[in-house]
């Protein structure tokens, strides 16, 4: 299995498997761009990643987004399965562009991610990519700051373990991230990053991936090397080739991480990636149950038929319905209320707007969990302290990246 692209690509125009944005495709995933309707098996041929296979998916800590193939692929996932079931050593890397508010799309990972820690004790990073963000939307610095402590808030209401977890922010953390990026910059070439990420407005964001690279290298760089896996919506999956890719350039005490790859939250307007960007509603964190049941009532698309006769004769689909699909991949976690649904649904008998309220009631019990944590987070400040890198952690960082402490 090749890593491709930007483990191999050099000249960058004739590989088969680089997925050129706005080339003659039916679909576009990068990092900055989703289109058409992804083809995720398909997908998986154009970034070179492996589908999960039954044996894997039996070896992670059992949660309804890996047994329900939410996430679907990876790269290098043995070697993370393994150290976990010794009792080894390993990391989770997986983090939050600030461009708005948080909303339902962002739980896969960050859940998932918590949920690891807990079964196997994985120490978990979590990057907070302002300066992406800032290049890539058009925002000041000032409002992705408000996003920033806004989104810092969420992450820190999922309930990470603080003494196995670290939480960083690019340009506040720029002391540790920074040096580390200009050191992988120097094997990450104009022309890869084109061929990955498509062309880039600004010379920032075509030296973000080295960035993102560094958070993908960092708990090995404060904790020595160990396997770390990359839980991640698949259109971030180019930041993990290119992180390989520089990674295996130097000789650098870390070994290339992995990644498990998940497809996207549908939107509530049908299937496709949930984006704050576009024009359909999306459920945000912070909302609280009256919109969201108005947003779900309203706006969520439905495996329905036209009319109540006809539905009841011949029942609704739900593998389009989107409130059936929000309950499986992760609000209703019991397999067999899930089955039961999807039955009744399928015979009839259930209605969409029953199941519209099914969903309504998940979701809202969800929320109001996330919410009571996070409404109970004091200062922002303090309440980070204990998930910020340590002086030591920060100075070890940069020694076994290679580069000068002199002045610490
Ligand atoms: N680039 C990601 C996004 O736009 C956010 C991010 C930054 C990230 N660093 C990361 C995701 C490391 C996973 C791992 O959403």
């Amino acid at each position: 299995m090749t890593d491709t692209p930007a483990d191999t690509n050099e000249s960058t125009s004739d590989h088969p498997s680089i997925d050129r944005p706005g080339a003659d495709e039916a679909f576009v995933v990068t990092p900055y761009a989703v289109s058409g309707e992804v083809d995720y098996g398909r997908l998986l041929e154009r970034f070179g990643a492996d589908p999960l296979t039954d044996e894997q998916i039996a070896r992670f800590p059992d949660h309804p987004l890996v047994r329900r193939r939410t996430f679907y692929a990876g790269r290098d996932v043995d070697r993370h399965l393994e150290a976990a079931e010794a009792g080894e050593s390993h990391a989770i890397v997986t983090g939050r562009g600030p461009s708005g508010p948080m909303h339902l799309g962002h739980v896969p990972p960050l859940y998932l991610a918590k949920r690891f820690q807990e079964a196997t004790g994985a120490t978990v990073y979590l990057p907070l990519s302002d300066d992406e963000k800032y290049l890539a939307k058009a925002q000041s610095f000032a409002s992705i700051g408000e996003h920033t402590r806004e989104n810092l808030r969420d992450v820190l209401a999922v309930g990470f373990d603080p003494e196995k977890t670290r939480i960083v922010v690019d340009t506040a953390d720029a002391d540790v991230v920074y040096p580390i990026a200009v050191r992988l910059s120097k094997h990450l070439t104009p022309a890869t990053v084109e061929a990955v990420y498509g062309e880039t407005d600004t010379v920032g964001l075509q030296f973000y991936p080295a960035v993102q690279a560094t958070h993908l290298l960092l708990p090995q760089f404060v904790e020595g090397r160990q396997p770390t896996l990359v839980p991640i919506a698949v259109d971030q999956d180019p930041h993990v080739r290119v992180c390989r890719d520089v990674a295996g350039k130097e000789a650098l005490p870390v070994s290339k991480p992995g990644a498990l790859l998940g497809r996207f939250l549908p939107g509530l307007e049908g299937p496709g990636k949930m984006s704050s960007s576009g024009d359909a509603p999306s459920i945000e964190l912070t909302d609280d149950p009256e919109t969201v049941a108005e947003t779900i009532r309203r706006h969520a698309y439905t495996g329905g038929q036209a009319t109540l006769e006809e539905h009841r004769e011949k029942g609704g689909d739900p593998t389009v319905d989107v409130p059936f699909q929000y309950l499986r991949y992760v609000f209703e976690p019991d397999d067999d209320r899930l089955e039961r649904l999807a039955s009744d649904y399928r015979s009839g008998d259930l209605l969409s707007g029953d199941l519209k309220e099914v969903a309504i009631d998940r979701i809202t019990d969800f929320l109001a969990d996330h919410q009571r944590r996070r409404d109970a987070l004091g200062d922002l400040v303090d309440e980070l302290e204990p998930y910020r890198l340590t002086a030591s952690e920060r100075r070890r960082a940069l020694e076994s990246a290679g580069l000068p402490t002199t002045l610490r």
